[in-house]
């Protein structure tokens, strides 16, 4: 217990500090539908999801929750659900459709109205500028692997600044550049689906770049008082045994995975052992003078999204991998435990172990949980309810290890559950769903899962409910 929590009969309430931001988070490409609307072009999501093989089922972002049209209906559910605060993206080839030059008012238009309606609500708006939706144009001069990604990106950093700058308060630049990187160009797991070991390293670093050049474009354009962060999913590395060969498989993976962004965006520089570990796919020599200094852009706070650990020895895994050559050296193990429908374990203490570790490595930095949830086969059942008590638990155990890591000292500022609504979920198409509010694709019909009504219960309480003793 901490001096937060308060004994209630047989339980305890595990309370949140006053002020906790508790949120949902969605993503541009995964809700929005409306692919060519308003002059919207296709995006690297669009053009992969098209490549037979690449998406289960052949599905695409095309209509997906169609919230392009519907977005009052789920700005009314989340004031029903009582979030003080709304993560969304967005989608950069409505705002830029060839990537570059002066924005299209008709797609800044429908954050505008969102924006509108989420204050209207009593919603905080965090708006994510990159959740994957590179405009198709900019991949095909080369992608994240140029550099000159990253200063079209600072462009449009600016210009959607400039339009929403008045409203929103929260900025985050990246989502998860770790995937749009290693996935994107590494395994060519996602879009757009490149398999190249230096590519995703080029595109590492120029995430970097284009975070912290973003950075300054918003902090020119935007009141004094805003928030500036960045989205990582770090990954929460476990050895198989204490032995120096799986420690040293960690640290492999801890470098290629969190220190390659944490070094440059909070130290401005590159984790030397990466370098020497990749030596034999690059020189690093695309890392220009001035690049670290403008990557480490004093930012405000640190978004975290986690869903399981990782679990690493000493070995060889296969190839393409997303792991620039550290597959050579290391293999991947399945976590103990319950699995959700994406076969992700479910392990709480991950997020406590990272919560705490950034508390350590960042001091001074505050916190935010940005993603955390997970997938289940829901169904509705005969009398239109979808009873989900596996995602209840799932973040009931999630949720007590934020607040464990809390009363441990690790400054956590809010919580933003994946997801509001079952979506497109990348290369799982619409199989896998996260929502707490449940979507029927072909009539479009929303239904709040039993997950959604415990979650308004914690927001309105800002506790979960603890075990005495436990
Ligand atoms: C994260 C992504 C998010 C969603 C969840 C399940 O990696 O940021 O869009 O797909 O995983």
């Amino acid at each position: 217990m901490t001096a937060l929590d308060t004994p209630t009969g047989d339980t305890t309430d595990l309370r949140f500090p006053s002020g906790f931001r508790w949120g949902t988070a969605t993503a541009a490409y995964q809700i929005e539908g409306a692919a060519t609307e308003d002059g919207r072009t296709p995006s690297i999501w669009d053009t992969f999801s098209r490549t037979p093989g690449k998406v289960h089922n052949g599905d695409t972002g095309d209509i997906a929750a169609d919230h392009y049209h519907r977005m009052s209906e789920d700005v009314a559910l989340m004031r029903r659900l009582g979030v003080t605060d709304y993560r969304f993206s967005v989608a950069w080839p409505r705002v830029q459709p060839t990537g570059r030059g002066p924005a299209v008012q008709k797609g800044l238009d429908f954050y505008r109205r969102l924006v509108d309606e989420l204050l209207d609500a009593g919603i905080r708006p965090v708006a994510t500028l990159y959740h994957w939706d590179l405009p198709q144009e900019l991949e095909n001069a080369g992608g994240w692997p140029e550099r000159e990604t990253a200063l079209r990106f600072a462009e449009y950093a600016a210009v959607t600044a400039d339009a929403l700058g008045d409203r929103v308060r929260t900025w985050t630049t990246l989502n998860e550049p770790w995937c749009a990187a290693f996935l994107g160009y590494g395994n060519g797991v996602h879009a757009p689906g490149r398999t190249s070991p230096l590519d995703s390293l080029r595109a590492a670093h120029h995430f970097n770049l284009a975070h912290g050049l973003a950075v300054r474009a918003l902090r020119d354009a935007l009141p004094p008082a805003s928030e500036v962060s960045l989205t990582l999913n770090l990954h929460a590395l476990r050895p198989l045994t204490q032995s120096p060969a799986d420690l040293d498989a960690v640290r492999r993976i801890d470098a290629v995975a969190n220190r390659i962004f944490l070094d440059p965006v909070f130290r401005g520089r590159l984790p030397q052992d990466l370098v020497r570990d990749t030596a034999a796919i690059t020189d690093w020599s695309f890392v220009r003078d001035g690049d670290l200094a403008a990557a480490s852009a004093p930012i405000d706070s640190l978004g975290i999204n986690y869903y399981s650990p990782t679990v690493v020895a000493a070995g060889r895994s296969e190839s393409p991998s997303p792991w620039a050559g550290a597959e050579r050296h290391v293999r991947f193990l399945p976590a103990p435990g319950p699995r959700t429908a994406m076969d992700w374990p479910v392990d709480a203490d991950g997020l406590y172990e990272l919560l705490t570790r950034l508390r350590d490595d960042l001091p001074g930095v505050p916190l935010m949980v940005t993603e955390n949830g997970a997938a289940y086969h829901d169904y509705t059942d005969p009398s239109g309810r979808v009873h989900d008590p596996e995602r209840v638990a799932y973040l009931h155990g999630h949720l007590t290890a934020v607040h464990r890591a809390i009363g441990d000292g690790a400054d956590v500022r809010g919580y933003f559950l994946w997801s509001l609504l079952d979506n497109f979920e990348w290369a799982h198409g619409y199989s896998k769903r996260f929502g707490i509010v449940h979507v029927d694709f072909a009539t479009q019909r929303r239904t709040p899962k039993d997950s959604a009504g415990w979650y308004a219960q914690v927001i309105a309480r800002n506790a979960v409910e603890g075990h005495r003793n436990g």
